[in-house]
């Protein structure tokens, strides 16, 4: 649904052009119909592909090259920013307008816009929205994806802008890790078969897949599951990652084990509604007697949502920040 940031977007869009690229705007596709036929689309976040024509949807950022205006939503992420204006690049010249609310930008959005274009200005304020505006090819050049081997852990993880975390390890997942091999206050992981939910830059499933685990990585954002499958391949293990919101399309009673650092945020909000849907999921999910493992700042009230919604559940590991949970689905 179009919202203030999506008006102020358009009403600062200029009112012709040949090819037009919509980045995390989906309400956005109908207005810019009406400018030309040559309307491409990308959206990290599966919900909001979901809501765009297929037929519209790039499958790749970089298939946006070549357009002459893009309108887009600013990422909260200075990385998903400098990945999107680099991908809208190509065309002899190129204007982007991107906006968002007044609170979720930053004085650096210039900054990393104008390492792409020749010159950058800001909209006045509407609605406590802005827009930055870009015109100007300056540099195609792209650094994205990234990827980093971790001599500690054994292995590589990859990222695009957009992933989660980019190519660092995060603290949380590293206790989880910790945990998962059996250094903490339970014993490890023993499991066939897991799920790695929310897989963004890979570290999860690379752990496990380097452990003979067959891994599913699940994530709804696209960079995270480009991210994940560019680690398999580096560390030349296998895994299935899908692109998609929560655990659809997982079948009843099929894997052993669910591993997970979830989201405590939808975008820029924060909201455990995601998470909380998923545990409930899991519990069709998970074979019985199979385990969910989580990892999450220690002030969140998953342990008692944990209990009561799947069953028994454990403190397998605790620092100052993070407690890693370990839940037994319990049986029916
Ligand atoms: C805290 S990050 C963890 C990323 C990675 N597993 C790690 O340990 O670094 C949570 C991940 O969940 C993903 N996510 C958020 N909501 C989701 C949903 N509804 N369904 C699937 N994945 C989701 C985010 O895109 C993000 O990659």
């Amino acid at each position: 649904m179009r919202d203030v940031v999506d008006d102020l977007i358009w009403d600062e869009a200029p009112d012709h052009a040949e090819a037009v690229a919509i980045l995390d705007a989906p309400a956005l596709v109908p207005d810019a119909l009406t400018l030309t036929p040559d309307v491409r689309v990308f959206c990290d976040d599966w919900r909001d592909a979901a809501q765009v024509d297929p037929d519209l949807l790039v499958e790749h950022p970089s298939d946006l090259a070549g357009v002459d205006l893009a309108l887009a939503r600013l990422p909260k992420s200075l990385a998903a920013l400098d990945e999107q204006a680099a991908s809208v690049q190509g065309a002899p010249d190129v204007t982007f307008v991107g906006g968002a609310r007044v609170k979720h930008m930053n004085l650096t959005m210039n900054e990393v816009l104008g390492k792409h274009f020749a010159a950058v200005s800001a909209s006045l304020g509407r609605s406590k929205s802005r827009v930055l505006r870009a015109w100007g090819p300056e540099s195609m050049e792209t650094d994205w994806p990234k990827v980093r081997f971790h001599d500690d852990l054994g292995f590589a993880v990859a990222a695009h802008g957009a992933t989660f975390g980019g190519i660092k390890i995060d603290p949380g997942t590293r206790l989880l890790l910790t945990a998962l091999d059996g250094k903490g206050r339970t014993p490890g992981l023993e499991a066939d078969d897991a799920l790695d939910w929310g897989c963004g830059n890979g570290t999860i499933s690379m752990w496990l897949a380097r452990r003979g685990v067959r891994v599913q990585a699940r994530d709804v954002s696209w960079s995270a599951i480009a991210g994940t499958g560019i680690a398999a391949e580096v560390n030349k293990v296998s895994v299935d990652a899908t692109w998609g919101a929560g655990l659809d399309g997982y079948a009843d009673a099929s894997v052993d084990a669910i591993v997970t650092n979830p989201p405590f945020h939808q975008g820029v909000a924060k909201d455990t509604s995601d998470t909380l849907e998923m545990f409930d999921e899991a519990a069709r999910v998970l074979r019985p007697g199979g385990q969910l493992w989580c990892v999450f700042n220690s002030h969140l009230p998953y342990r008692k949502e944990l209990n009561a919604r799947l069953g028994r559940t454990q403190v397998a590991a605790q620092d100052p920040h993070f407690t890693v949970t370990v839940t037994t689905l319990r049986e029916v």
